[in-house]
């Protein structure tokens, strides 16, 4: 009765410009293990769920890039966006089609591009989960203990007086990507978490809050969404997709319901969302510099991350906590410290180029 819905339709804009519209990151080695974000993501899941129970979403334009990638998958798990609309309508729609094949379907919701190191416990984590969602109709999100005040996710205020649950907490609050003042409050408080963006739920609970919380959207994918992959299916989809609201799960449901517990992660957790995460996980040099293809001469350069297209020299000096990564037309000179605007400097550049 296990599914799981693997989210790699994103762009991964904060990592341009190695990271693009034609090939974004889930498809990348980022860490240069050898295997694509994507890749180590199927797999990890597959410990856990029957492959064949594993639905990939994602846009259109990336079925040649999965179906490459991954290809013990069949196209028929692929279940492809003619529009973007962020993860909520995805959600909806995947979890519309296992419900038909299976009503008793306890789902893992996953994004594709993150880095998890103790697989075992990411996998006991997941079955506490199921067990749970399977008993009780909630919604159930993992937690990290925050850091720092990152203002890219998601934050759990979790009640710190129940205990019926055992680790399983109840959730008071969930806060998307709170401003910096808001988000350091929070990591002083104390019982805050931030949303991994795994999600488990029984795809009844799920399809239920979709039907309180956003009833136009429901009522949008109900009208036709059948059970196999039917010519049907793909001009329903075709039509209609691009008429639901582009919103993400966590603003269109989990802000507002009231029926979500997190459980601590006991898992170290990146969501490699950004080149500063990601150099957080790479091996450094003894100035702290992360090199990724090229060869650097370090004069006087701390802390930065720096990758390029091939084998390169690279000298720096003088530069310090900088983010520099060139994509064969593309050099990228960027403070780290403000590595969440980068989205927003890909804008400006489409706009103007
Ligand atoms: N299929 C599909 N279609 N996948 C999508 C789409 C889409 O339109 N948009 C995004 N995704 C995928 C991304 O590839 C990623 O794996 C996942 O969904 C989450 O999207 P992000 O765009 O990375 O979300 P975020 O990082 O801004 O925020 C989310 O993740 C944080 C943790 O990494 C939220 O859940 C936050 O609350 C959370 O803290
Ligand atoms: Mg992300």
């Amino acid at each position: 009765n296990y599914y799981a819905i693997l989210m790699a339709g994103g762009i991964g804009s904060r990592f341009w410009p190695v990271s693009t519209t034609e090939f974004p990151k889930q498809f990348h080695d980022m860490l240069g293990t050898g295997e694509t974000l994507i890749q180590t993501t199927f797999r990890r899941l597959s410990r856990i769920i029957p492959e064949e129970n594993i639905l990939i979403l994602t846009n259109e334009r990336y079925k040649d890039l999965v179906l490459e990638q991954l290809p013990k998958a069949n196209p028929g798990q692929l279940l492809l966006e003619p529009a973007m609309r962020n993860t909520a309508p995805c959600i909806l729609y995947a979890s519309m089609k296992i419900q038909k094949e299976n009503p008793e379907a306890v789902v893992l919701v996953a994004p594709s591009d993150h880095w998890i190191e103790q697989e075992e416990r990411f996998t006991d984590d997941v079955e506490r989960c199921f067990e749970a969602c399977r008993e009780r109709d909630i919604l159930m999100t993992l937690g990290i203990k925050p850091s720092f005040p990152n203002t890219g996710y998601g934050y759990i205020k979790y009640d710190t007086e129940e205990h019926g649950n055992g680790a399983i907490k109840k959730v008071l609050d969930f806060t998307e990507k709170p401003s910096y003042e808001v988000a350091k409050r929070f990591v002083k408080e104390g019982n805050y978490l931030w949303n991994a963006g795994i999600f488990v739920w029984s795809v009844n609970s799920i399809l239920q809050a979709f039907r309180d919380l956003q009833p136009e959207m429901y009522t949008l994918f109900a009208r036709g969404i059948p059970r196999y992959n039917t010519l049907a299916e793909r001009r329903f989809i075709n039509k209609y997709y691009h008429k639901a609201e582009n919103i993400s799960i966590d603003y269109a449901i989990l802000e507002r319901s009231h029926n979500i517990y997190v459980l601590p992660a006991g898992f170290d957790w990146n969501d490699l969302g950004t080149w500063g995460s990601l150099y957080d996980k790479l091996p450094k040099d003894n100035s702290g510099n992360a090199v990724i293809n090229a060869r650097i001469l370090p004069l006087n350069a701390r802390n930065n991350m720096i990758r390029t297209a091939g084998k390169k020299l690279v000298v720096v000096d003088g530069l310090d906590d900088f983010i520099i990564v060139e994509k064969k037309k593309v050099l990228l000179i960027y403070p780290k410290q403000k590595e969440q605007d980068i989205k927003e400097v890909l804008l400006r550049v489409k706009q103007e180029f």
